[in-house]
C-alpha cells in the first residue's frame, strides 16, 4: 500500500496568508497541518508516500524533507496548475504504479486514525466481492456544502453528487480515499467539470457506472478541513485539548500557568498567566500578558502588555499592548502594536510580514 497527499492547491479561502505560504503548513496547536497527516499514514503502517506539491513546493519540501523524520519516504510530484483531485492520481501514475494506495487531502485533519480504516479495505479485498474504492463518510448537518453520497441497503455506495441543491442524504464525503488500480482508467475517462477540474466524485462515479464496488467506512470522531479561518481555530482547538502538557521554558514566580500548558525550551513568561489549553513555541518570551484558552503562539515571538485569547500566531511575529486579540490568526513576522488607548478586542487575519498600528 502507497500513500499519495495532496499539498499543491491555490488556497484562496484562506488569504492573505496563503498569499505567501502553502496552507498545509500553517501551524496547529504549534505543528504544521501537513504534518499530522503524515504522521497518520505512518501509524497506519503506510510508509511509501508521495506528496503532490504546486506553487508553494519550495517550501512543502523544505519543511518535510525526505520524510525520514516521520518514519517514511517521500516523493514529490510536482503540478504545475491545481487542475483537480483526480488530476493528481494522474500525475502519480508513474509513482503508484499498480499498487492499492490511500489518498488524503493535506489540509484535512481526522481525529480517528487511519489504521481501521486502511485494515477495513484491505479485509473487504480479500473477500469475494472485493471492492475497487472504499471512501469515508461523516454525517454533517449542511451537506449542500459538501460531496455527498447515496448508500444502497447493503452500505455500498451508489451515487455521488458536489454540492447538491437538494442532498440525497447527509453523508458527506472526508478527504481519505482509498483506491486499487482502477483508479486509473476512471481518471483517464472523465472529463473536467464545469469549474475545470477533473473532480475525483467523478471518477469514483465512474467506477460504480462500470460495476464495480464502492465501499464507505463511516467517521465517528471529528474531521475538519482547515482551508478556512473558522475550522482552522477549531482544529487548533480540538489539537490543543489532546496536547500533552510540558513546561520547559523558564516561567517566573510573577507568573501563573493553569491547565494543559506547553512552554517550549528556551521560552520565558514574566509577569503573566497562562491558562490552558495553550502552547508557547521556543524561544518565545510572554511579558506582563494573560494569554488564554485556546491559544498557539509559534516560536520566536514576543508578546508584551496584552492579552490573547482562542488564536494562532505564527513564528516571529510580536503583539505589543493590546488589550485584547481574539478568535485571530496572525501570520509570520508580523507586528500588531496599539498607539492609542482604545479598549475593545481585535479579531484578525493578518498575513505573513504584515504591521498593523490601532490608533
Ligand atoms: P481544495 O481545498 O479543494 O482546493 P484549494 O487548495 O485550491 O483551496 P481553495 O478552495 O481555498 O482555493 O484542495 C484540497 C487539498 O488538495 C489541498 O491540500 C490542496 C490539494 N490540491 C492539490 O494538491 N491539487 C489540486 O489540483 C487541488 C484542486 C487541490
Amino acid at each position: 500500500m502507497k500513500a499519495l497527499i495532496l499539498a499543491g492547491g491555490s488556497g484562496t479561502r484562506l488569504r492573505p496568508i496563503t498569499h505567501t505560504r502553502a496552507k498545509q503548513l500553517v501551524p496547529v496547536a504549534n505543528t504544521p497541518i501537513l504534518f499530522y497527516g503524515i504522521e497518520a499514514m505512518v501509524a497506519a503502517g503506510v510508509t511509501e508516500i508521495g506528496v503532490i506539491v504546486g506553487d508553494t513546493r519550495d517550501e512543502v519540501m523544505a519543511a518535510v524533507g525526505d520524510g525520514s523524520r516521520f518514519g517514511a519516504q517521500i516523493t514529490y510530484i510536482p503540478q504545475d496548475q491545481p487542475l483537480g483531485l483526480a488530476h493528481c492520481v494522474v500525475i502519480a501514475r508513474e509513482f503508484l504504479g499498480d499498487h492499492e494506495f490511500v489518498m488524503y487531502l493535506g489540509d484535512n485533519l481526522l481525529e480517528q486514525d487511519l489504521a481501521a480504516f486502511v485494515s477495513a479495505f484491505q479485509a473487504a479485498r480479500n473477500s469475494d466481492q472485493p471492492p475497487s474504492a472504499q471512501i469515508l463518510l461523516k454525517k454533517v448537518p449542511d451537506p449542500h456544502r459538501f460531496g455527498i453520497a447515496t448508500l444502497d441497503e447493503q452500505g455500498n455506495v451508489v451515487a455521488l453528487v458536489e454540492k447538491p441543491a437538494d442532498p440525497p442524504s447527509d453523508l458527506a464525503l472526508v478527504g481519505v480515499y482509498l483506491f486499487d488500480h482502477s483508479i486509473h482508467e476512471a481518471v483517464a475517462a472523465i472529463s473536467p467539470s464545469d469549474r475545470g477540474e477533473l473532480e475525483i466524485t467523478d471518477a469514483i462515479q465512474w467506477l460504480i457506472d462500470q460495476g464495480l464496488r464502492v465501499r464507505c467506512e463511516l467517521l465517528s470522531g471529528w474531521w475538519i478541513d482547515t482551508g478556512k479561518l473558522t475550522p482552522l481555530l477549531e482544529a487548533n482547538r480540538l489539537l490543543l485539548e489532546k496536547m500533552e502538557p510540558s513546561i520547559s521554558g523558564d516561567v517566573d514566580e510573577a507568573s501563573v500557568i493553569d491547565g494543559r500548558v506547553r512552554i517550549a525550551a528556551g521560552a520565558v513568561v514574566r509577569n503573566s498567566t497562562i491558562r490552558g489549553p495553550v502552547a508557547i513555541g521556543e524561544r518565545t518570551r510572554i511579558i506582563d500578558s494573560f494569554i488564554g484558552p485556546y491559544s498557539a503562539i509559534g516560536a520566536d515571538c514576543e508578546v508584551i502588555q496584552s492579552e490573547v485569547e482562542h488564536s494562532v500566531i505564527m513564528e516571529s511575529s510580536r503583539i505589543i499592548d493590546i488589550p485584547r486579540l481574539e478568535d485571530s490568526l496572525i501570520g509570520s513576522h508580523a507586528e500588531v502594536t496599539r498607539t492609542e488607548q482604545r479598549p475593545r478586542a481585535l479579531r484578525l487575519m493578518v498575513g505573513d510580514h504584515c504591521q498593523i498600528d490601532v490608533e
